[in-house]
């Protein structure tokens, strides 16, 4: 195919996997070239995750094979793996929270943290930090960071331990436009110099843009390996999802929308680095219009998220008319409690309360019937309601939480990064439930980074850089230059 070796890197072969009530690989055979950038893709639950977990030696498969640069291999355990230069960056982060970026970095080495002065640590880094273009700061503490710097952590976590093989679990999802280039410019240059890559993503056209070969899974199985060169993204969707899928469509609310549902006014607050975060924000939401926040990630979107929700100290005034669902952007630690059974993550928030409970008592009939219910409409794929939440695939845990915020009665809807790890077909189910509440009456804020859904189901986009709202445009007048330049505090353009 390409100038690239011909030498296998990987070889996969048979691999099956069971979870109880879930064949999550089936006899799959999946073959990686040396230096290659090879896409792994597939609807949410096929099985991606799973596969990589086995190569990454944190599950040990039922049936298959593994061979590694022609040897045959077995893992006993992720360190065995690390060891023989395969590196993993997980679709959830594996970082601990009171440690700095550096030490999580160090984390598992043999050279001891406490030998090292932490300005010597902090400088060797940022050296390699430099090297590879990722933004990070050494001596932050992780709990401070965002998602997006989290995920740069991981990203070099694996390119310290000197990863042959690369693979990097739906990195961009949390990345904004500029980081997701960034980062395949590194990839880039990473085959280029001969590590193999796999890379799994829901964004057809990044892998288009990035990868040399990719590979379907559907339902647990292998669908095919293709080139990408002689492939279209149309064809992709249609090999992942068995179906052609549209996400061109547009719709705009019928009349403009008066009442105001969310109002805030000179809205100030605090960062995690003692800067504010928000500076003066005012802005309304009407009821029957979806709002956007356009802009680069770390701009104050996590804060003002933070702050109409109630978990942080506002000067200013913070005004709802009606109730409020929440589309958390980070689903693990403010959505979901991955012990509990997805039947109990559905009634989190209304246990106190009937149906679910009477007189004190849960009604667990009820709770597993209305678990059904959401399981089915909201296409879930799980075995049981009784599965715990922190078993689901990454896309189906993200759809847990969307089932449960849209089933309770709310008026205003916040909705960050909602399909954010969503494949191409979920994607579009939420995109027409989100018309669907504000054709209905509900005001949507809708926080994303991701600057084609904003243009896609905003009927109002307000951009926010720096904590400030730099502008607010009716989606007629907006384009992606003109947001492109907003967002990057380009105001006189
Ligand atoms: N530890 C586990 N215990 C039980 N079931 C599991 C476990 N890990 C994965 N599964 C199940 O295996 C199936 C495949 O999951 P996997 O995480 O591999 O999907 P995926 O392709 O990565 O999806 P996504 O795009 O949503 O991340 C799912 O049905 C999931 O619920
Ligand atoms: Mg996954």
């Amino acid at each position: 195919m390409t100038s690239k070796s011909d030498a296998i890197a990987i070889e996969m072969r048979g691999i099956t996997k069971r979870f109880p009530g879930t064949i999550a690989n089936q006899a799959i055979d999946f073959t990686v070239r040396a230096g290659e950038i090879h896409a792994l893709l597939g609807e949410n639950g096929a099985g991606k995750t799973t596969l990589m977990n086995i190569l990454c030696g944190l599950y040990a498969p039922d049936l298959g094979e593994i061979r590694l640069f022609g040897q045959s291999v077995q893992f006993r355990s992720p360190k065995a793996a690390i060891r023989a230069g395969i590196g993993m960056v997980h679709q959830h982060f594996m970082l601990v929270e009171s440690f700095t970026v550096a030490e999580n970095i160090v984390l598992g080495t043999t050279r001891s943290l406490m030998r090292e002065p932490p300005q010597r640590l902090h400088t060797r880094i940022q050296g390699l930090a430099d090297q590879y273009g990722l933004k990070l700061d050494p001596a932050a503490k992780v709990w401070q960071l965002s998602v997006g710097e989290q995920q740069r952590i991981e990203i070099l976590k694996a390119l310290y331990h000197n990863a042959r093989i690369l693979i990097l679990d739906e990195p961009t999802a949390v990345l904004t436009p500029q980081e997701a280039e960034d980062l395949s410019a590194t990839l880039r240059s990473l085959s280029a110099q001969g590590t193999t890559i796999i890379f799994i993503s829901h964004k057809l056209k990044e892998v288009m843009s990035l990868c040399d070969r990719v590979t379907v899974l559907r339902d647990g199985q292998t669908v095919g390996t293709v080139v990408i060169k002689d492939c279209t993204e149309k064809a992709l969707a249609q090999m992942m999802v068995g179906r052609e899928v549209d996400l061109s469509r547009k719709s705009q609310r019928s009349s403009k929308a008066t009442t105001p549902a969310l109002t805030l006014k000179d809205v100030w607050v605090m960062g995690d680095r003692s800067l504010p975060a928000l500076r003066g924000i005012n802005l309304t939401v009407h009821a029957g219009e979806i709002l956007g926040i356009a802009g680069v990630d770390g701009n104050g979107q996590r804060e003002l998220e933070e702050a109409i929700v109630g978990l942080r100290t506002v000067q200013g005034e913070i005004k709802l008319d009606g109730k409020l669902a929440h589309i958390p952007s980070d689903r693990y630690s403010m959505g979901l409690l991955t012990e509990f059974s997805i039947a109990e993550n559905f009634v989190l928030k209304d246990i106190q309360h009937p149906p679910f409970s009477w007189k004190g008592l849960l009604r667990p009939q009820l709770i597993f019937k209305n678990a059904i219910d959401l399981i089915q409409r909201f296409l879930i794929r799980t075995p049981s309601p009784n599965v715990p939440a922190g078993k689901l695939s990454g896309g189906n845990a993200q759809k847990v939480v969307f089932a449960r915020e849209l089933s309770r009665d709310h008026q205003v809807l916040l909705a960050a990064q909602p399909t954010r790890g969503l494949d191409i077909g979920a994607t579009e189910f939420v995109h027409s439930q989100l018309i669907a509440r504000r054709d209905a009456g509900t005001a949507v804020l809708l926080i994303s980074t991701e600057l084609d859904e904003v243009m896609r189901l905003s009927d109002r986009i307000a951009v926010l850089y720096e904590g400030k709202i730099v502008e607010v445009l009716d989606v007629a007048q907006a384009n992606l230059d003109r947001l492109g330049l907003l967002m990057a505090g380009r105001n006189h353009a």
